[in-house]
């Protein structure tokens, strides 16, 4: 795979804007989220995720809306990873530790102060996709956070794996449980997981 050049995009936007008020609202009405818990983040950020079944895609287009932040979908290459066969292969993987060959990204992580990893929990660990992804951009990260969804357990051992592969401790960690994503469960925690962001960027300035 390619290392992909400097985005066009990543000059275009000098800072992280909050959703504009018609998006606030559009948001607002499609989501129990109140708008005077959101929040502006000061920092220029990525949101960076894989998602087999939409979970994680959920998550990161919440928060994205939350912080008004750039995202990007990691997309491998390879046999569909639907069915029976698709769920083996990404278990297999996961487990072994491969690295997927994924597309090329549209934006460059370097270009940010803080990039938010994203993954499913397979077997206990991140995603392949997301492992190629995080191997081919270590060392160009400025900041990461790392959120991740899940049946129920492994979280804690993704992070610990995404950590050591971004060669830095992450401003903050945030795992949510499928099911508390599909009843909204999860909102409060996630809007806690933006301030957390926002006030360790603070302190980090
Ligand atoms: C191959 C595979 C292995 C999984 N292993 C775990 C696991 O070890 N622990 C867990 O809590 N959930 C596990 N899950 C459940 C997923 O982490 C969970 O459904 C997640 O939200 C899927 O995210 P996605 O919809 O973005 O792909 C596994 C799912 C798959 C497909």
């Amino acid at each position: 795979m390619r290392r992909q050049g400097k985005c066009p995009m990543a000059n275009a936007r000098l800072t992280c804007r909050a959703p504009s008020e018609k998006k606030r609202r559009a948001h607002q009405a499609s989501s129990d989220v109140p708008v005077e818990l959101e929040r502006k983040t000061q920092m220029k950020v990525l949101i960076a995720f894989y998602s087999r079944s939409g979970h994680t895609e959920q998550l990161a287009r919440e928060m994205a809306s939350l912080c008004g932040a750039d995202i990007d979908r990691i997309q491998d290459i390879g046999p569909p990873r639907t069915g029976l066969l698709g769920y083996m292969r990404c278990s297999w993987q996961a487990m072994r530790g491969s690295v997927a060959t994924i597309r090329p990204t549209l934006h460059d992580p370097s270009a940010y102060e803080l990039v938010i990893i994203g993954t499913p929990v397979w077997n206990w660990s991140l995603a392949s996709p997301v492992r190629a992804y995080v191997q081919l951009h270590s060392g160009h990260f400025r900041r990461v956070a790392f959120f991740c969804t899940e049946g129920g357990s492994g979280d804690q051992r993704v992070f610990a794996q995404l950590e050591s592969l971004c060669n830095q401790a992450p401003l903050e960690k945030f795992a949510v449980n499928a099911r508390d994503l599909a009843t909204g469960a999860h909102k409060a925690a996630l809007q806690r997981f933006i301030d957390r962001i926002n006030s360790a960027s603070l302190r980090a300035a």
